[in-house]
């Protein structure tokens, strides 16, 4: 495993682009299984969650080209109904294929995805509702196993406004017999630009973004294009980064309206945010003021972004609590942050953050994607040297990250 060797108080400055959303392109490549043709798609971003994807969708016999950020997929020809477990432990993003093969070939054998390093994540609401659709599963030898002769429409009432569970259902409804709604469906951007895309396929798909989804089966989709929403999580990491630095970054070729409570904030914290069209400029000078924030599905604050926050929030004049809603087990690399120097405390899904003057540097080995940006940006924040291990985890979920933070005035160095 590869590290990043950073050199400490370094305020991010200067501009940068933001590349298009990770997971809105993950699940838009699975939709496009359910396409007997060819699907065009824009501002991919180039990181290995979308390189795994067209893997698994390769294996199942879709042909898949990429070329910079973008990329084609023709699932026009015969397609498998198994996905490999060695992918899916790999992505859980890969249980997002199970809606569109049961839709295309009524029967999908998928590896279990199993929990990673941010809780349990079963997939009970994503079974749940394709079995009101008519779905029969069955797991086994871990797998999951669903034949479905015909999906037909229904109401399907979530538990949870699961991101994941509404997608696979909103597609698995597309070509169903009759119309499917989903209530308390999740509402994030990603969603609605799942929806955006599948409709200009020829699907009938509607209130995407809010809580109540309907979807009018039609008998088949056809060949479209389309380009990727910009990532609201890739923006919030580069604004809390600014801020967390104390220094001045304008985020370009994004869309300010996905990331409204983050500027809230940040606001909140004593940064200065200027907002444009599909722009947004964040500057700190002094040390961050307390808060408190609890993480909730959109358009609550991003639970992605809490790991971020929470380096912030290490550094302000005071204490802060940050309260974890979505998953049980996000605190888990609070260990990491500690070992910098701050003063952070977990009891249940609360953090108590007691804030300090400055982060020292320190070795530190990145759980998972969204920790790992944070320990970057806390490594540049710090005194002295930080040294961040296990930095494959980061480049699942940022292009370009190093080059990008370089842009930025970041001296960071990569070891192999
Ligand atoms: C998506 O995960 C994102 N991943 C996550 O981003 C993001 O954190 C999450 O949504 C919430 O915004 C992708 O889009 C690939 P959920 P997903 O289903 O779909 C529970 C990143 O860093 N639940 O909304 O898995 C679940 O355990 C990643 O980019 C069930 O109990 O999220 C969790 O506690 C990390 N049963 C909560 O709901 C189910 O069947 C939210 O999960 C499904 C979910």
């Amino acid at each position: 495993m590869s590290s990043y060797l950073i050199a400490g108080r370094t305020p991010l400055e200067g501009e940068v682009r933001i590349s298009g959303a990770k997971n809105s392109a993950l699940k838009i490549m699975a939709a496009a299984l359910m396409v007997p043709g060819k699907v065009t798609l824009t501002r991919v971003p180039r990181i290995t969650d979308v390189t795994l994807m067209a893997e698994v969708l390769t294996r199942l016999g879709a042909h898949v080209e990429s070329d910079g950020d973008r990329l084609t997929i023709d699932a026009s020809g015969e397609l498998s109904d198994e996905t490999p477990y060695d992918l899916v432990t790999r992505m859980r993003a890969s249980i997002q294929v199970l809606g569109p093969l049961l839709a295309r070939l009524g029967r999908a054998r998928v590896a279990m995805p199993g929990g990673d390093a941010i809780g349990s994540r079963p997939i009970d609401l994503h079974l749940g509702g394709l079995e009101r659709m008519g779905a029969k599963f069955t797991s086994e030898h871990g797998f999951v196993e669903g034949v479905a002769d015909r999906l037909h429409g229904t109401r399907v009432l979530l538990d949870f406004p699961s991101v994941g569970a509404t997608e696979n259902l909103l597609m698995a409804a597309v070509t169903a017999e009759g119309t499917t709604s989903i209530e308390n469906a999740a509402r994030e951007p990603e969603i609605q630009d799942l929806a955006v895309f599948l409709n200009r396929c020829g699907a009938k798909v509607a209130g995407a973004g809010t809580p109540s989804i309907t979807i009018v089966g039609v008998p088949e989709l056809h060949p479209g294009s389309h380009e990727i929403i910009p990532d609201r999580i890739e923006a919030g990491t580069y604004a809390i980064g600014a801020a967390a630095t104390r220094g001045d970054v304008t985020l370009t070729d994004m869309r300010p309206d996905h990331v409204e409570l983050l500027q809230l904030k940040l606001e909140e914290s004593g940064a200065e945010v200027t907002r444009g069209d599909d722009e947004l400029r964040v500057a700190m000078s002094g040390r961050p003021r307390p808060l408190d924030l609890v993480t909730l599905p959109y358009p609550g604050f991003a639970t992605d972004l809490q790991p971020l926050m929470m380096v912030l929030l290490g550094q302000a004049e005071g204490s802060s609590i940050l309260t974890e809603n979505v998953f049980e087990a996000r605190f888990l690399f609070v260990d990491e942050l500690n070992r910098m120097g701050c003063q952070i405390r977990v009891e249940g899904h609360h953090a108590v953050i007691r804030g300090i003057e400055h982060l020292s540097g320190a070795p530190v080995r990145a759980p998972d994607i969204r920790a790992g940006a944070a320990l970057v940006i806390g490594g540049l924040c710090a005194q002295g040297e930080t040294e961040v291990f296990d930095i494959e985890h980061i480049a699942r979920g940022y292009e370009d990250f190093d080059a990008k933070l370089a842009g930025l005035g970041a001296a960071l160095t990569v070891r192999q």
